[in-house]
C-alpha cells in the first residue's frame, strides 16, 4: 500500500475523513502523540489497525470523540466524575473509561463492557473526527513496543506502506499520551499516568486513586498495561537524579567505551552541567519540556546508532509521574 504523507490544511482533512468514512486508516496529529485513527464502526478498519501496529488484539482502543453529545451516543451512563471531567478538562490530554452501550463494538473494547473516551485538544484532530461524522479509534500511531509518536516522520518511519495516510500538524504539544481514568467506581482511579496532571485532576473532582498493579492472578483493569512498551533498540537505564548522577554515568560509559559500546544521557539542562565529556541529549529547562522531548529524543538515539541511554528519572509529582512511567516501562525498571 502506498502512504500518503499529507499537509494538514483543510481539504486534506476532508479527504481523510472521506477515507475513514470509508474504511481506511490515518494518523493524524494531537496534542499528546499522533494516533492511527480508523472508524469505530468498520470492523475492517480495526482490523488492520491492529494488523497496522503489531498490537495484540486483546488491548482496546481508545475512541476519539469530538462532542459530549458523541460520548453520550457511546456510554451507558456518564458517572459524576465523569461529567466534572468533561465540562472541565475536555477537550484535553485525558481519557475516562465508563460503562458502553452495546452499539460500542467488542473489536474496539477487546471484549470489555467499558469504553475509554477522549476528545483530544488538537483543531486538526476535532476537524477530522466532526468532519468524518463517526467516533474514531485511535492507538498511539507507532509500531507496537516502540515509543509513541510525537511527529509525522516518526509514524512514517514505523508505518509508511502499512497505512492510507499521515496528515502533518508538526510536533505535538503535550509529547506523552493522555492521562486514562477509570471512572465506572464512586472514587475514579488512574489506570495510565499521562499528560494531564493528578495534581489538575484533583482540582476538579478532589480523591483519585492510582491503580496498583494487580497479583499475577488478578486481571489488568486496563490490559495495555501487562505489554513490553516504549522500548528504543538502545537498552535503557533510569538514573534518579541524586547527588551520585555523574559518577554513575561517567563509570557506566567509561566502563562501556573500553567495550567500544556507545552511550548517551537524558537529561533536563541543569542536570547536565555537572557532567562533562560524554554524549547528551538536553531534554529542556523544565518537566513539561522533558514530557514533550522524551520519545522524539528515545528515537533519536536510535537514529544516531547509541547502543545505551541513560535518562535522568524525574520526581514522581505533575508531569514527572508519566515521564518516569514511560522511562520505567523503556527500561523495564534496570536503574543505574
Ligand atoms: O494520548 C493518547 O491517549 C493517544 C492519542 C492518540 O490519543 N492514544 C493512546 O492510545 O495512547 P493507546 O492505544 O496507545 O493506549 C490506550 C490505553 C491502553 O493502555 C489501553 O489498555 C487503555 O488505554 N484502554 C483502552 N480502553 C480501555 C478500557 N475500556 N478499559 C481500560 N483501559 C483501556
Ligand atoms: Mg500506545
Amino acid at each position: 500500500m502506498k502512504t500518503l504523507l499529507l499537509t494538514s490544511e483543510d481539504k486534506n482533512i476532508d479527504l481523510s475523513a472521506d477515507v475513514l468514512r470509508s474504511g481506511g486508516i490515518v494518523a493524524f496529529p494531537t496534542e499528546t502523540v499522533y494516533g492511527l485513527g480508523g472508524s469505530a464502526f468498520s470492523e475492517t478498519a480495526i482490523q488492520n489497525i491492529f494488523k497496522a501496529k503489531g498490537r495484540p488484539s486483546d488491548n482496546p482502543l481508545i475512541v476519539h470523540v469530538s462532542s459530549k453529545a458523541q460520548i453520550e451516543s457511546l456510554v451507558d451512563k456518564i458517572t459524576p466524575s465523569a461529567e466534572a471531567i468533561i465540562k472541565n478538562l475536555m477537550p484535553g490530554p485525558v481519557t475516562i473509561v465508563l460503562k458502553k452501550k452495546p452499539i460500542v463494538p467488542d473489536n474496539v473494547t477487546g471484549g470489555l463492557d467499558t469504553v475509554a473516551i477522549r476528545m483530544p485538544d488538537s483543531k486538526i484532530a476535532l476537524k477530522l473526527i466532526e468532519s468524518a461524522g463517526v467516533p474514531i479509534c485511535a492507538p498511539s500511531a507507532n509500531t507496537s513496543t516502540k515509543p509513541s509518536p510525537t511527529s509525522a516522520k516518526h509514524v512514517m518511519d514505523d508505518l509508511n506502506g502499512k497505512i492510507d495516510i499521515v496528515l502533518d500538524g508538526g510536533e505535538c504539544s503535550v509529547g506523552v499520551e493522555s492521562t486514562v481514568i477509570d471512572c465506572t467506581s464512586k472514587i475514579p482511579v488512574i489506570l495510565r499516568q499521562g499528560g494531564l496532571e493528578k495534581e489538575k485532576i484533583e482540582q476538579i473532582i478532589g480523591r483519585i486513586d492510582d491503580y496498583k498493579t494487580p497479583t499475577s492472578k488478578e486481571k489488568p483493569r486496563s490490559p495495555g498495561m501487562k505489554y513490553k512498551h516504549y522500548s528504543p533498540r538502545a537498552e535503557v537505564y533510569c538514573v534518579p537524579n541524586d547527588n551520585d548522577f555523574a559518577t554513575k554515568v561517567t563509570d557506566f560509559f567509561t566502563k562501556n567505551a573500553q567495550n567500544g559500546k556507545k552511550c548517551v544521557i537524558i537529561g533536563l539542562q541543569d542536570t547536565l552541567k555537572s557532567i562533562k565529556n560524554i554524549p547528551a541529549y538536553n531534554a529542556g529547562c523544565d518537566i513539561k519540556d522533558y514530557a514533550k522531548n522524551l520519545f522524539k529524543l528515545l528515537r533519536l538515539a536510535d537514529d544516531d546508532g547509541y547502543d545505551f541511554i541513560l535518562a535522568e528519572l524525574p520526581e514522581e509529582k505533575s508531569l514527572g509521574r508519566a515521564v518516569k512511567n514511560r522511562l520505567t516501562k523503556a527500561s523495564g525498571g534496570k536503574t543505574l
